[in-house]
């Protein structure tokens, strides 16, 4: 398939969610649980892990119409993970939009949390004869991404977090969901045991990838062009792959020119840790670790179905050209 037939396809898959999404929670009440809600599914996603499991679950020989609530229900997920996230991470922007504790407060933020991790499962409830085993993993997902949530937060006060320490955090916290939006594409197909574990490696080393390219994309793009709060990371003491680095490489050095960054806005920082990231070779390192987990996870497809095969691997190449 050529890279722009791959492109519509996934853009065909994307306007599926949205039109979906725009559908939950039309016209229920109170407006205080479902105005926010109504908000959150309206919003600019780039819709990845609902593609994921459609891709998934067609090379499997799924249909696009039974492998819906499975493609909805993580896309849900990870829009409640977001609202708590942007709460926790004190952000102001998602999706283009004011996050919904600042539009409205943290208890509404909360709340509609709740109320969208209810709504993943209610389209889980929707699958036919795989809704039990999309049950187990998707619970034991949920867990494992609180589990990231956690290390991701207890290591903004540890000062010595190391690369394989931070590639655990974000293991859980991002490659977790990816893992799973295969899983689901994988158990919807009808896959084997082994078919579904090899579905699961390839998704978790997809996720880490996609995450340190997150954490690069954090300094190098914009706040508008990625349509979320940019920067606030790298100021709260957040662990990135890119700081693990530079204090696994020197520490003293790193420590030296963050305390010499301190007052300035972060508009007058992020150059000048561009410049220091730059120098040191630390982005370079950075790309050079998602091409080698992209490449190790496509490896993980090698005993899967042709069909399989045919799907995900120009999905990880779509993902290495992310610019957003
Ligand atoms: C954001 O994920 C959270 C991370 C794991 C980096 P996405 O970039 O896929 O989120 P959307 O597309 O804005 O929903
Ligand atoms: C994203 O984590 C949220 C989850 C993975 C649950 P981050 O905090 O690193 O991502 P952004 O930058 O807010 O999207
Ligand atoms: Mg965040
Ligand atoms: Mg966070």
């Amino acid at each position: 398939m050529s890279t722009d037939a791959f492109r519509e396809r996934l853009t065909g898959y994307r306007s599926r969610i949205d039109k979906a999404l725009l559908q939950i929670g039309k016209g229920a009440e109170p407006a205080y649980l479902y105005d926010p809600i109504r908000y959150v599914f309206s919003g600019r996603g780039k819709r990845l892990r609902p593609v994921l499991v459609f891709l998934t679950a067609s090379g499997f020989g799924a249909d696009e119409e039974e492998t819906l609530p499975a493609a909805l229900a993580v896309e849900i997920l990870h829009n409640f993970s977001l609202v708590h996230d942007d709460i926790m991470d004190g952000d102001e922007l998602r999706h283009g939009k004011e996050t919904v504790h600042n539009r409205w407060d943290n208890s509404t933020a909360i709340l509609a949390g709740d109320g969208i991790f209810a709504l993943a499962f209610d389209q889980l409830n929707r699958l036919n004869d795989t809704s039990v085993a999309s049950m187990r993993l998707f619970t034991n997902a949920t867990l494992r991404l609180c589990e990231g949530q956690a290390l991701d937060k207890a290591f903004e006060t540890d000062d010595e977090v190391s690369v394989d320490e931070y590639l655990e955090m974000v293991r859980l916290k991002t490659g977790t969901l990816l893992s799973l939006c295969c899983q689901l594409g994988a158990v919807v197909g009808e896959a084997g045991d082994e078919e579904v574990d090899a579905v699961a490696a390839f998704g978790e080393l997809v996720g880490q990838a996609f995450q340190i390219q997150d954490d690069i994309l954090e300094i190098y793009s914009d706040s508008e062009k990625m349509g979320k709060s940019l920067g606030s990371d790298i100021i709260a003491g957040k662990k990135t792959f890119l700081t693990c680095k530079a204090e696994e490489l020197d520490r003293s050095h790193w420590r030296e020119f963050m305390q010499s960054l301190e007052g300035e806005s972060l508009d007058e920082r992020i150059p000048k840790i561009r410049d220091y990231f730059g120098k040191n070779g630390i982005v370079t390192d950075g790309e050079k670790l998602v091409k080698e987990l992209s490449e190790d996870a496509i490896s993980q497809l090698e005993p899967l179905p042709s069909d399989v095969q045919a799907n995900l691997t120009p999905f990880v190449q779509y993902l290495m050209e992310r610019k957003n």
